[in-house]
């Protein structure tokens, strides 16, 4: 086996593994400490299946657990209770450093505020993390603007934030989160800041690159409008998932 190959051969047989399912959460349960002996029930029992090259929408009222579901598929929460399947890995039964290296390797995280820095460029933003991931400056750069140019950046490089726009730096936010070449995208509220006219286009951005990339993604909306170009709709109610299927043709 071609040992330096960038895509593992385990990853695509991972994909297969429980009817494709790329991001799987089973009975997941978080709590948070809440006054002296008491606690807040962020997550309730929630299950949930993404599977690759499908977009699933998570909507709900403020303070329903949107975040907090993103949080603990992302690894940066550890819930109480339950099982995180990405891959087929349970990411919850990983010690730290593991956990850290499968976040960098296989989840895409996109959260309303691009956090770009001012003093780079496009493409700078997009190489910070690369060294981390042990990839070569030259090749890093490559695939760098590769991805500006997936997201409709390619002539925009060498802008700095303040010279883009706010969907321009929304869609370099996006460019970033690609670079890894993630299993599971993780979006949260990713047109908040932005016109209608740009978060359409934003959203139809992420399914684009959901089927292209043959990435799992879940995105946390308020713009229920764009929810029917979605594949599927999981509606969450004081923690729990109230509802979860298809988006009707
Ligand atoms: N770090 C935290 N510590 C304590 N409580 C939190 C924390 N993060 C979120 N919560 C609480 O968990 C619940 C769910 O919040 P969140 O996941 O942010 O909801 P949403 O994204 O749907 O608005 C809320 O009651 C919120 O106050
Ligand atoms: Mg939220």
């Amino acid at each position: 086996m071609n040992s330096t190959s960038t895509i593992p051969a385990t990853r695509t047989a991972a994909r297969n593994h429980d009817s494709g399912a790329t991001l799987q959460l089973t009975d997941v349960t978080l709590q948070y400490p809440d006054g002296e002996n008491g606690h807040l029930t962020a997550l309730d029992a929630v299950s949930l299946k993404a599977a690759a090259g499908t977009v699933t929408s998570l909507v709900g009222p403020s303070g329903s657990g949107k975040s907090s579901l993103l949080a603990v598929a992302a690894t940066l929460v550890k819930p109480t209770h339950g099982e995180v399947l990405v891959d087929g890995v349970d990411i919850t039964a990983l010690p730290d450093a593991e956990r850290t290296a499968l976040r960098r390797d296989k989840i895409g995280i996109i959260f309303q505020q691009p956090n770009l820095l001012p003093s780079l460029t496009a493409v700078e933003q997009l190489l910070i993390a690369e060294h981390l991931r042990g990839v070569k400056p030259r090749k890093a750069k490559a695939r760098a603007m590769e991805m500006l140019d997936v997201v409709g950046l390619a002539e925009s490089a060498s802008r700095r934030p303040h010279q883009l726009s706010g969907g321009q730096r929304q869609r370099v936010n996006i460019a970033r989160a690609l670079m890894g070449d993630p299993s599971v995208l993780l979006v949260d509220e990713p047109t908040a800041a932005l016109d209608h006219e740009r978060s359409g286009s934003i959203v139809r951005l992420l399914c684009q690159i959901t089927r292209d990339f043959s990435v799992a993604t879940i995105m946390v909306t308020h713009d229920t409008e764009f929810v029917p170009l979605t594949d599927a709709v999981a509606t969450m109610r004081d923690g729990a998932l109230s509802d979860a299927g298809n988006v009707a043709a």
